[in-house]
């Protein structure tokens, strides 16, 4: 899997070429690999957006407005449908199964990262942010994460001794 989760990063998405690379670089049955591929939806086989929406709509995301951020996601990228790819070329968005953060939903995973309490705000933020050129791309990436760290602990002046007398 790590090794075509690196064709696919590298491609964009794994062409029967990559899968028969993967498979002959690791000594592996061509039909193994491919069905390695095939299985999991985190791979893909027809070209997707530079950034992709893997959105839960699993019961807890569900519950909590799952289908509200789908809906949002379509608006604020112009998708109408799951594997479509955004004009640009910069979108695409899935809906998966549960991804493992129930406690946070609703939950979507997007660029390696997951988005937790996810509200139409800020799906707007992180769609902007991505179509910014690369340069201001890394700024907004630093401020979101400067933003998620705990503030810093203040330093408390030294304390002098009273002078007697
Ligand atoms: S149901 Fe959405 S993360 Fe589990």
């Amino acid at each position: 899997m790590p090794a075509l989760d690196l064709a696919q990063e590298e491609l964009g998405h794994l062409t029967p070429e990559a899968m028969s690379e993967v498979a002959a670089a690791l000594q592996l049955d061509p039909g193994y690999v491919e069905g390695v591929a095939t299985f999991y939806t985190l791979f893909h086989l027809q070209p997707v957006g530079k950034h992709r929406f893997y959105v839960c709509t699993n019961l807890s995301c569900m519950l909590r407005g799952a289908n509200e951020i789908v809906e949002h996601v379509k608006r604020a990228t112009g998708l109408s449908e799951p594997g479509e790819v955004s004009k640009d070329g910069l979108f695409s968005y899935e809906e998966v199964e549960c991804l493992g953060a129930c406690e946070y939903a609703p939950v979507a995973r997007l660029d390696r990262r997951y988005e937790k309490d996810l509200t139409p705000a800020r799906i707007d933020s992180l769609v902007n942010d991505r179509r910014l050129p690369r340069r201001y791309q890394r700024a907004a990436a630093r401020a979101e994460t400067d933003a998620a760290k705990p503030a810093p602990a203040r330093k408390r002046a030294p304390r002098t001794k009273k002078k007697s007398g």
